[in-house]
């Protein structure tokens, strides 16, 4: 690929930026005591980026900054982390854009992976009906057709400003034809997945030197993924979807017992969904509707606690986490019940996002005990140590475009299969699916009929990508989302009581220690601090249980514009990304 124009020069790109921040971020210790690298909060006024890499986020400036609009900014930043995040940015997976362009058009582009035409309900159990473990997670066979390269080309056909594809896909290419170096966060990553990306000769020959996995400092070039690039900006999604990359496609899936053929590929369709609107405390809430459970559950959250002044309760109180563990868990158990792909069950959207069914919800809530037999009585056992790589940028221009993007492979590195010659990962999104009703997936989560496996349909999603409207409905005034799988909707939720309850300014409300309560396992998780001593006492004294979180609940990419239009842009000290802004 030859660009006319090189949209982002080398000094635009590591030009240092250096805006207001404490030392350096730590990854142990309480979230309280994380602080952020000086790239990872961003102020400007005409526009901003901030997503789980630094370069991501800086392409993404480049991008508006060469008069590009929030989509083509959020299209380059895409296709960036597919390159330099390859834990979660991907090709070769699927996810969700909500947007909301500065002349009120709102759109949810659902571009989530779709199950090969051969899957159906029990292919991951054995003759006597029991889950293989690990078959929808690690093999060929977990893989969804992805639908990541079909979205973004869609989002940019519909609303792009910049005129030529090939220039959105240059600056991912250059990364993977050049290289760049891999940073602490890549390293202890790969390091972690070292036994699944192993299993693969093909993904060895990327993230492995001399037999052991790339170290930090180490250059990562990713020629095969170039070429699928090239391939990709030079046809769009038909050099994606179909020629040499659908080919290499079929060939690894064949040689490896997976399902996916050309066919499949060939039949990849995105869908435009209607935004799910709703509010809280008078603001106008945009988020995803099904086949993610995020927008629904989290406005169904939402709803339940405007029953009661959290404000009043205040942040960190018995009382008030009481009631929210309350809300979390009445969600996720109709999560459980009633959410998959809409165009295969009936999923009751209107009731449960009804007010008065949240009222009826929080009318059963009492206000001293912890509720035991919270409906749909599916057993489940504890969650297993999951992977925690999906990814979320947000990007916001000076028209007041505002892009709120959640996508993932799944898995960190998905099923850790990349497709040998064309250089890119597989997911595993196949997992998302109820195995077997009752039966928890990687994320502990459980599911029913409504997301059983069924060719062509779209696996149960928990992203949650968001925008918040000022409370006139005229501007964007948070942008938000976050990985995490099943923790995802909580961490948005949590976000956005810190800063619509409590006041919170964005970089603290991002920071703030969380809970997560998922209905099964019944026990809540907490980061340090989240609970204060005396408050855990009290909620235990109301029967509640608690469970300490080994790792981190969501790493968060939010924007918040006030209404003189400043922009900030934070990064969550989770983890390792950045934000730009001008
Ligand atoms: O769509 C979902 O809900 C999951 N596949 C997301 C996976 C995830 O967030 C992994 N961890 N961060």
């Amino acid at each position: 690929m030859k660009p006319t124009v090189s949209l982002v020069t080398v000094s635009l790109l590591f030009a240092p930026i250096s805006f207001p921040g404490p030392g350096a971020e730590t990854l142990t210790g309480s979230s309280l005591e994380r602080s952020w690298r000086n790239d990872q909060k961003a102020y400007g006024r005409k526009g901003a980026v901030v997503s789980a890499h630094p370069l991501a986020s800086r392409v993404g400036l480049a991008i508006l900054k060469r008069g590009g609009n929030a989509v083509d900014a959020a299209v380059a930043t895409f296709l960036t982390l597919a390159v330099v995040h390859p834990q979660a940015g991907n090709l070769g997976g699927g996810g969700f854009v909500v947007l909301r362009m500065a002349d009120g058009r709102k759109l949810a582009l659902d571009f989530r992976e779709m199950a090969p035409l051969k899957a159906h309900p029990k292919m991951y159990q054995d003759g006597k009906g029991e889950v293989i473990p690990g078959k929808s997670l690690r093999t060929a066979q977990a893989v969804g057709v992805p639908g990541s390269p079909a979205g973004i080309y869609h989002l940019w056909k519909k609303f792009g400003k910049i005129k030529k594809w090939s220039q959105l896909v240059y600056p991912a290419h250059a990364f993977a034809e050049k290289g760049f170096e891999v940073d602490d966060f890549l390293a202890r990553s790969i390091r972690a997945k070292r036994k699944t990306l192993g299993l693969w000769p093909a993904t060895r020959e990327i993230f492995f030197r001399k037999g052991e996995p790339l170290r930090k400092g180490d250059f990562l070039i990713q020629k095969d993924l170039a070429a699928t690039l090239k391939r990709f900006a030079d046809g769009g999604p038909k050099g994606f979807y179909g020629g040499r990359t659908a080919e290499l496609f079929e060939a690894e899936m064949k040689r490896t017992k997976g399902m996916i053929t050309q066919k499949d590929l060939a039949s990849y369709v995105v869908k435009e969904r209607k935004v799910l609107e709703g509010s809280y405390r008078g603001y106008p809430i945009l988020s995803m509707p099904p086949p993610s459970s995020g927008g629904i559950a989290l406005l169904q959250m939402l709803h339940i606690l405007e029953t009661w002044s959290l404000r009043d309760l205040g942040p960190g109180s018995a009382q008030e986490l009481h009631y929210k563990i309350e809300a979390m868990r009445r969600a996720y158990a109709d999560r459980a019940r009633w959410l998959g792909d809409p165009d295969f069950f009936k999923v009751p959207i209107k009731g449960l996002l009804a007010k008065d069914y949240a009222t009826g919800l929080a009318e059963g809530i009492s206000p001293t005990q912890a509720s035991k037999g919270v409906e749909a009585g599916l057993p489940a056992g504890a969650p297993p140590e999951e992977s925690r790589e999906t990814t979320h940028f947000s990007v916001i221009d000076a028209e007041g475009n505002a892009v709120s993007c959640t996508t993932t492979l799944n898995s960190t590195f998905g099923n850790g299969q990349v497709v040998a010659g064309a250089g890119f990962l597989l997911n595993n999104e196949m997992d998302d699916f109820s195995s077997k009703p009752g039966v928890p997936n990687q994320f502990g989560l459980v599911g029913a009929k409504a997301n059983e496996i069924r060719a062509g349909k779209r696996p149960l999603s928990s992203m949650t990508p968001t925008i918040v409207l000022d409370k006139k409905g005229e501007h964007p005034y948070l942008i938000l989302g976050s990985p995490g799988g099943g923790r995802i909707i909580n961490t948005v939720l949590q976000v956005l009581i810190q800063v619509l309850d409590h006041d919170l300014p964005l970089d603290l409300a991002v920071r703030a220690p969380r809970i997560h309560q998922q209905w099964l396992p019944p026990a809540t998780y907490w980061e340090p601090l989240a609970i204060p001593a005396d408050a855990r006492r009290k909620l235990e004294g109301m029967g509640h249980l608690f469970q300490k979180r080994p790792s981190v609940i969501g790493r968060c990419q939010a924007i918040r514009r006030d209404a003189r239009g400043r922009i900030l842009a934070v990064s969550d000290p989770r983890s390792g990304g950045g934000a730009s802004a001008w």
